[in-house]
């Protein structure tokens, strides 16, 4: 009975353990890496969606409530951590297939280059737009078209990512 027992909980041990991460700094600095990307875009694209279906349709004024300098920031501060965390992620998943043994296909880094040219075109209009310059008031001039523009490629930049997982 109890060699039974202790049997059955030698094998729960072995299925927990199967397949488990290795869990260490490394282990650590990735789920970091991908959850400070993803919080990035949830503030970058939450953003850009508010203004567009909220904020825009009631008027310039309505834009930033007088507090654009604070949206300002905090497009600066999201596009850095996206370009510092997606920079580390795509070193890492390099390095891992060469790891493997391989590496990445041509197809994986055109989707690459297509999602980081869109991303820096997303991340350019919304600092302009939440600009204090004469060039950012020009742009302000024609906001809903540049918001949209901006929503549309938001939309294929998570079209790619979902795309690029599958390639590793
Ligand atoms: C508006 C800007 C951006 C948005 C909305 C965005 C969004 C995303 C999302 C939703 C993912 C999937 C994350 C996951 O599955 O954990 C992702 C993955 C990734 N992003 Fe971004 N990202 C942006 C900018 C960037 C930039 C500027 C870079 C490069 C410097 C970058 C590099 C990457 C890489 C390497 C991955 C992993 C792809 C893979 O699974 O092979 N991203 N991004």
């Amino acid at each position: 009975m109890e060699s039974e027992i202790s049997g059955l909980i030698m094998q729960a041990s072995f299925l927990l353990a199967e397949g488990m991460p290795t869990i260490d700094g490394a282990y650590v600095l990735q789920i970091a890496s991908r959850v400070l990307h993803l919080v990035s875009a949830m503030i970058l694209v939450g953003g850009l969606f508010y203004l567009r279906t909220v904020l825009s349709p009631a008027g310039e004024e309505a834009c930033f409530a007088g507090r654009r300098a604070v949206w300002a920031k905090w497009v600066g501060i999201a596009t850095a951590v996206l370009l510092a965390t997606g920079f580390y992620n795509f070193m890492l998943i390099n390095s891992e297939a060469k790891a493997a043994g391989g590496k990445l296909p041509p197809p994986y880094h055109m989707l690459f280059g297509v999602k980081f040219l869109l991303a820096l075109l997303v991340m350019f209009l919304l600092a302009i737009l939440a600009g204090r310059t004469g060039a950012a008031e020009r742009f302000r001039g024609q906001m809903r078209k540049w918001l949209n523009i901006a929503w549309l490629a938001a939309i294929a930049i998570v079209i790619l990512a979902a795309m690029l997982r599958t390639f590793h």
